[in-house]
């Protein structure tokens, strides 16, 4: 098959087959995708699945319907909102970008992909994302749907990462200069449901006759990885200190680093070998219980130790939040699950299990 034979059995597949999403216009629609939304989406869909970012994708467009909107919100409502879905720094990101597009865009996304790569937390797949759906620019989009279809459609055996320039290069080179934007995103739904990890259906593929990898029948095995680096463990303590009126004990985590900007409990450091180093001055009770989470480079295990705290008592960091005044789903999800974990344990004023 030629390139321009694929493009066409591409749309034509989409034009029957595109997923109906939220953030999407039919396709072939002479409406364009809003460049807000279709901004929003590809910034919650890094690195998370389609069927994660739907509820949070329709409650931040419900909340905050434009850019001028998101970008006066308050950052804490932004922050809390994201809880859950992970990787926070593209919150920050999301916040700081909107505020940018107001201020120096007059509330209008740029147009091009050099102009969206000026924006904060706008890298190369989400410019090209950005343009191609919202602004119908011919610009490749490559993720991890796109790279598997390129490593099959050319049978590219160079395992991933190396691979990425050479499925690139076969991506710009589909990417048609009429509706690149539904190009892209029929790749990404092809990725989703027929060209999918394991056991593709190649059977029902509108590809099947253009796919070199289906005629060498290794289509399943492609494409190859480099072997991963085994993720280190690193320990520390979390620390939930109640007052009896059920005021907790919450901080804002600085910006810079690891779940910036959202709120926690406190903690330790988080190492090899951790120090006890509490909030506040207390009888701290050991309830013999562990938070396990699973970050991008490391797997972390954290000690619980719970207090009761006077009224009156004074944290060294972070500061008693009235229970009217929190809401769980605001914490970050290893948070979350410390939350859980504590509120199963009972202890009095003397640190002694009750
Ligand atoms: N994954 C990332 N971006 C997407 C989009 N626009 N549609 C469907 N899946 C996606």
């Amino acid at each position: 098959m030629r390139d321009e034979a694929i493009g066409s059995e591409l749309l034509a597949w989409y034009d029957a087959n595109a997923r109906v999403l939220p953030w999407r216009v039919p396709p072939g629609s002479t409406e364009p995708a809003d460049p807000y939304r279709v901004w929003m989406s590809e910034i919650m869909l890094q690195q998370t699945t389609v069927a994660a970012v739907k509820a949070y994708f329709e409650r931040f467009t419900t909340l905050w319907p434009t850019v001028s909107d998101l970008a006066a919100a308050e950052d804490s409502a932004v922050m809390g909102e994201w809880a859950g879905l992970g990787y926070y720094a593209r919150a920050r990101n999301l916040l700081k970008c909107a505020r940018v597009v107001v201020a120096e865009h007059g509330g209008q996304f740029p147009d091009t992909e050099e102009g969206l790569l000026t924006l904060p937390g706008v890298g190369p797949y989400t410019a090209a994302a950005i343009a191609s759906i919202a602004f119908n620019r011919q610009a490749a989009v490559m993720d991890g749907n796109i790279e598997r279809v390129m490593s099959r459609l050319f049978c590219v055996e160079e395992p991933l990462p190396t691979s990425k320039p050479a499925l690139k290069a076969y991506a710009t080179r589909l990417t048609p200069t009429h509706r690149p934007g539904d190009h892209a995103q029929a790749l990404m739904d092809l990725g989703a449901t027929i060209c999918t990890p394991k056991s593709p259906a190649c059977g029902i593929c509108p590809l099947m006759a253009g796919c070199a990898a289906r005629k060498q029948g290794v289509a399943a095995e492609l494409p190859r990885k480099l072997p991963k680096k085994a993720k280190p463990t690193r320990l520390g303590y979390v620390y939930i200190a109640r007052r009896t009126d059920g005021a907790l004990l919450l901080e804002t985590r600085p910006d810079k680093g690891l779940l910036g900007g959202m709120l926690a409990f406190p903690t330790s450091d988080w190492s090899e070998a951790p120090t006890d180093t509490p909030p506040l001055n207390a009888s701290w009770y050991d309830p013999k219980l562990e938070v396990r989470h699973t970050f991008t480079h490391f797997h972390l295990r954290l000690a619980l130790r719970v207090a009761e705290a006077d009224q009156d008592a004074t944290p060294d960091r972070g500061a008693f939040t009235p229970v009217a005044q929190f809401s769980p789903s605001t914490l970050p999800t290893v948070f979350r699950k410390a939350f859980d974990l504590g509120r199963g344990v009972t202890v009095d004023a003397a640190g002694a299990k009750s």
